[in-house]
């Protein structure tokens, strides 16, 4: 198996499941055009994300890592009547480029886009009186991940999902000698993960479009449990 058949089969799959109206096809197209990095979730992902956050009914999402936005719609039109998401992201030009996108999909009152790093976001929304977040999502810069995650379980209930994207990256995060900070943000998040009692967590390796990568899955426990 390579990555011909790997993406051949994603494109297959996504043909029936996980197909492109306007809106996402736009969004994709201007992320290029505007020269955005082409690391946003695969259609099937995008699926996967969407069909999770309608398992658990979400309400209150919490993303991290916008990029053009194209994760966020797909969870955005699993949303409950009613509910938001938040989603952060460093660079204002990204952050342009996913507003234009939201307006496109008629889901901008729907997704509150916050501009600057999110460590520097996270404390300002823990800080505000809001119901916990059902879903947070995981996707920003990955040297960061374990500190990341202690702000989604701060930020999180009973029953909430946490996940967090590219945690397989290749393969690469078996070398517990990598120099890349990004596999040592990875492996310090797994680690972390490993040793949470307030989480029961997996990790799902996944081949596509996007190549050989992974997620984390954790659902958070209530006490005691
Ligand atoms: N979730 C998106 C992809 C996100 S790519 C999708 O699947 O469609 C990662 C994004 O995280 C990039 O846009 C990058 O600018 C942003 N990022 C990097 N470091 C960050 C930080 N410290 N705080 C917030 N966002 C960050
Ligand atoms: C990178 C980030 C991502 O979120 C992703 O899915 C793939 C690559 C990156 O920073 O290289
Ligand atoms: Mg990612």
């Amino acid at each position: 198996m390579n990555q011909e058949t790997w993406t051949a089969v994603d494109t297959y799959i996504s043909g029936f499941l996980a197909s492109h109206d306007d809106a996402l096809e736009q969004a994709l197209k201007d992320s290029a055009k505007e020269g955005l990095p082409e690391i946003q979730v695969s259609p099937t992902q995008g699926k996967l994300l969407h069909v999770l956050a309608r398992l658990i009914k979400a309400r209150n999402i919490l993303e991290i890592g916008t990029l053009g936005g194209y994760s966020t719609i797909w969870m955005a039109r699993a949303l409950e009547p009613g509910g938001r998401i938040i989603t952060l992201e460093f660079s204002s030009k990204h952050a342009d480029v996913a507003r234009a996108n939201f307006d496109r999909a008629g889901l901008s009152k729907v997704i509150e886009v916050r501009v600057g790093p999110a460590l520097e976001a996270l404390p300002k929304v823990a800080a505000e009186a809001r119901d916990p977040f059902d879903l947070i999502f995981i996707d920003a810069n990955k040297s960061q991940m374990p500190e990341y995650f202690d702000w989604a379980l701060k930020l999180s209930r009973p029953g909430s999902i946490i996940l967090a994207d590219n945690v397989v990256r290749d393969g690469k995060v078996i070398d517990a000698h990598s120099p890349d900070p990004d596999i040592q943000g990875v492996r310090r998040f797994n680690e972390r993960l490993a040793s949470e009692s307030r989480v029961s967590a997996t990790e799902i390796q996944t081949v596509g479009s996007k190549g050989y990568d992974g997620f984390a899955l954790a659902v958070v426990l209530a006490p005691g449990k």
